[in-house]
């Protein structure tokens, strides 16, 4: 039998959705024991060909092997049996099964009658304590976790599938400092013990941190394999986007004027306790913190997305409620919410119904006619302002990379013209040149006079984005730093209230 080297080797793999050549004649090379980070800007083809991997997609043309021996893989049993997991991007739970139960899915749908639910639990506990996770009940169900709690449930679901090659597709996106501390613990505790792990993402910090080699992808095609101690970020940022990066953060010249919200003392449950805070024309107020902290319940709870128990809601200095999310659009107000899956985007409608739904009966349609030549021209126009890479508006927005689908989740914000924005977690997920367009539109509308609150778990990006920054823990506010004292130090003591 051939000897390899490598765990894994996908050779000249090539696959076409249509009128789109997401991958062209592709190479990867894992090695056993290593982590590898793949990379490239969004639609690069990253997920594809890690869904080609697990089996979720047909490839076209290429072969896959496994130390050094050609594998089939035409469906995800097939992955699963020969020791690969995928934890996608988007990924799967059963919001109403508990997290034992997603956890062991495999077993308790594999027809067995007599389910040992004590054992499931206790073995779910272990589990989870040995990722540093003993906070999580097995008991509870999973739609009632956090982003990141479920984040860990999926991989924790998968180590348990005993998996040699374990793909985490972009896993710390919806992970806060402390928790991506101990998921990077726990994956080179793998990586020692002869996993290979293949790691997609979009934050450079965590690449150099983390990996072994670098794959970098571009529009489908193979750019390079490097070892990633002999390269630097500004030579990898080159790499992925074609040219050299001068800037992350666009210089700013909005003006800051007249207050446009103010909140006092406002309660919604335990995650939202008398917060008062206030956000001026022109101005981006950051609101950081780690997962949980109460940012998105709080911004929900104004905007009339949630219900608030008491407080005062003062916009353009007059007392106003938001009775709900329809009635808060209507009067200027829109929040681009974080998770674009649940709440941000209808998958199977077209791109260009999920980026103007929330301006059809005003700029589009005045009379209620919706004129549908000048609506998806409007759409293209919006979306080219991002750099949104798709093939055709009317096509679903699942058809869209990861990335892309949160530049159409944006859109149909800027569509709606709004004088007051929340932006939950705008770059999630998005690479580095579309972050920098991302900046560049909210500075823009900063300009125009809207008053922009971003909440971001991303430190360097509240630093260097915001006029502002109003920190939370534990459902309430723990601090509040101008411009001036806006450094990593501070808004981390902050938020772990030290
Ligand atoms: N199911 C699909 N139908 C049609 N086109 C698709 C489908 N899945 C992916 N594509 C297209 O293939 C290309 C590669 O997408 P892919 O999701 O692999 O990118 P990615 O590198 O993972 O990007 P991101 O960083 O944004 O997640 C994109 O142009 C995308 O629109
Ligand atoms: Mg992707």
């Amino acid at each position: 039998m051939e000897q390899s080297q490598y765990r894994l080797e996908m050779k000249h793999i090539s696959k076409r959705f249509g009128g789109v050549q997401a991958l062209n004649d592709v190479s990867l090379q894992i090695e056993p024991g290593e982590i590898h980070a793949l990379i490239g800007e969004n639609g690069a083809g990253k997920s594809t060909l890690m869904k080609i991997l697990s089996g979720a997609y047909k490839r076209d043309s290429g072969t896959i092997h496994i130390d050094g021996r050609e594998v089939t893989i035409n469906n995800p049993k097939d992955a699963k049996d020969l020791g690969a997991a995928i934890i996608y991007q988007e990924f799967m739970l059963a919001p109403d099964l508990t997290v034992a139960e997603n956890i062991y899915i495999d077993q308790l749908s594999s027809g067995k009658t007599l389910i040992n639910w004590k054992e499931l639990n206790t073995k779910t506990k272990e589990q989870l304590t040995k990722l540093g996770f003993d906070d999580i009940s097995p008991m509870a169900k999973v739609g009632s976790l956090s982003v990141a709690y479920q984040q860990v449930v999926e991989i924790c679901k998968n180590l348990t599938r005993n998996a040699k090659i374990l793909v985490l597709d972009e896993p710390t996106a919806v992970l806060t400092f402390a928790e991506i501390q101990k998921l990077f613990g726990i994956l080179r505790k793998l990586r020692d013990a002869g996993v290979s792990i293949i790691y997609i993402s979009h934050r450079l910090e965590e690449i150099f941190e983390l990996s072994d080699h670098i794959t970098v992808l571009k529009d489908g095609t193979f750019v390079d394999r490097v070892e990633t101690s002999s390269i630097n970020k500004e030579k990898l940022v080159t790499m992925m986007v074609g040219r050299e990066m001068s800037q992350m953060f666009p210089p700013r010249n909005a003006k800051i004027g007249e207050e446009v919200l103010r909140v006092e003392h406002l309660n919604a449950g335990k995650m939202v306790q008398d917060i008062s805070f206030h956000v001026r024309s022109g101005e981006i107020l950051g609101f950081s913190g780690l997962v949980g902290a109460g940012r998105t319940e709080t911004m929900k709870a104004i905007f009339g997305a949630a219900k608030k128990e008491s407080g005062e809601i003062y916009y353009f200095g007059e007392k106003t409620d938001f009775k709900d999310a329809s009635d808060s659009i209507k009067k200027g107000f829109g929040m681009l919410p974080e998770n674009r899956k649940e709440e941000g985007l209808v998958l199977t409608q077209s791109i260009r119904s999920n980026s103007t739904f929330t301006i059809l009966n005003n700029k589009i349609a005045p009379k209620q006619v919706i004129n549908h030549k000048k609506e998806k021209e409007y759409v293209r126009n919006l979306l080219a302002s991002m750099s949104t890479k798709y093939k055709d508006t009317e096509d679903n927005a699942n058809s869209l990379s990861g990335g892309n689908q949160q530049k159409v989740a944006l859109a149909k914000w800027l569509a709606a013209e709004c004088k007051c924005l929340v932006f939950d977690e705008p770059t999630r997920g998005v690479d580095v040149g579309a972050k920098t367009e991302i900046y560049k539109i909210m500075n823009d509308l900063a300009e125009k006079g809207v008053a922009i609150i971003m909440i971001s778990s991303e430190m360097t990006e509240i630093i260097g984005m915001c006029d502002r920054a109003i920190v939370m823990r534990q459902g309430r506010i723990s601090g509040e730093f101008s411009r001036a004292e806006l450094a990593e130090d501070n808004l981390i003591k902050s938020a772990m209230g030290v």
